[in-house]
């Protein structure tokens, strides 16, 4: 006798544990925002004490609220209250989505993405907050291409009000609908991108910032001149230079190279400056130095 399996529909409200891959300056930014918005949440990393070190900032913002009066300290203790962390990819297995938000390396995502795979329910989506690799490449080392999207979060998670959510040419329109419908959850607003190098938001900035990299390469102008010109003269909240240092200059670079790779076009080049820094280990603030000291 015929057996007619028809698999169940999901929508945004199964939902009720998020996992979340890297617990740094993403990773601890995107649990943060998923517990305040109710979920329970697993925030996983390699070394219990980067764990340790994310739930630090995490209870750092959110004592920052509580000391301006915009959150109750019961609110602050019910939201680190749903944060669990974890060192074992296997614990995802609870996880009903689960965001990866780990380093920007290519390799390092595959692989992540293959015990996924392995670990969580074959209904489970599959997110990425990749700055730029392709979400088809990442989609292709799983069993549920349908299931992959890029959910990308900007820094810091917790005040930008973007998320940029890709479809990959594989993703599902009910996966797309959860992932946008989440991001809204999580106050913040949605725009879709299709799956290009840099997407939107990296394709436009990137080039801003490799751009004001060449300009103190040939001495245009100091750091503080370029970054006051983009400031003052074009209201940006901060110069590009100091955004760079916010962002990590290993990932400007990588996002760079994403562009110049993909395209294969020689104005994404990126500047041999942002090279020699990256070289030097001077990656912005979570080195303590890059444009910058700090
Ligand atoms: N984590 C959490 N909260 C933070 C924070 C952080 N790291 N930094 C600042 N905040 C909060 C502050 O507590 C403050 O909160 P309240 O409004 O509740 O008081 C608010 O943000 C404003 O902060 P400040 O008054 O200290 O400073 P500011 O007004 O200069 O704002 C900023 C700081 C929000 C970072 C602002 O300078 C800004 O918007 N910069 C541009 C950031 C940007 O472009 N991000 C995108 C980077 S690109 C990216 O992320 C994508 C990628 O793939 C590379």
């Amino acid at each position: 006798m015929e057996t007619l399996f028809f698999e169940k529909e999901h929508t945004m409200a199964d939902i009720k544990t998020f996992g979340v891959i890297g617990a740094g300056q993403m990773g601890n930014g995107i649990a943060q925002v998923a517990a305040a918005a109710g979920l329970d949440v697993i925030m996983n990393d390699i070394k219990s004490e980067f764990v340790e070190k994310g739930l630090a900032v995490i209870d750092k913002n959110l004592t920052r609220s509580v000391d301006k009066g915009k959150l109750g300290a019961d609110e602050k203790d019910a939201i680190l209250g749903r944060i669990k962390g974890s060192t074992e990819l296997k614990d995802m297995a609870a996880a009903d989505m689960v965001v990866e938000a780990a380093t920007e390396d290519e390799g390092l995502k595959f692989q992540i993405f293959k015990d996924l795979d392995a670990a969580c329910a074959g209904h489970v989506i599959l997110a990425t907050n990749t700055s730029s690799i392709p979400i088809g490449r990442i989609a292709a080392q799983t069993s549920r291409p349908e299931k992959v999207i890029g959910m990308h979060f900007m820094n810091p998670v917790p005040v930008m009000r973007l998320v940029e959510v890709i479809r990959g040419i594989a993703t599902s329109d009910e996966t797309f609908e959860i992932t946008w419908a989440l991001s809204e959850k999580f106050g913040k607003t949605p725009a879709q991108a299709n799956d290009f190098p840099g997407f939107i938001a990296n394709r436009i900035l990137l080039p801003m910032i490799n751009e004001a990299v060449y300009c103190l390469y040939h001495s245009v102008g100091s750091r503080e001149d370029i970054d006051t010109v983009m400031k003052l003269g074009m209201n940006h909240p901060m110069g590009p230079l100091a955004l760079a240092d916010l962002i990590g200059l290993d990932t400007c670079l990588a996002i760079m190279e994403t562009l110049y790779n993909g395209f294969k076009d020689s104005k994404y080049r990126p500047c041999p400056l942002l090279y020699k820094y990256v070289e030097a280990g001077w990656l912005g603030r979570k080195t303590g130095r890059g444009f910058y000291e700090f």
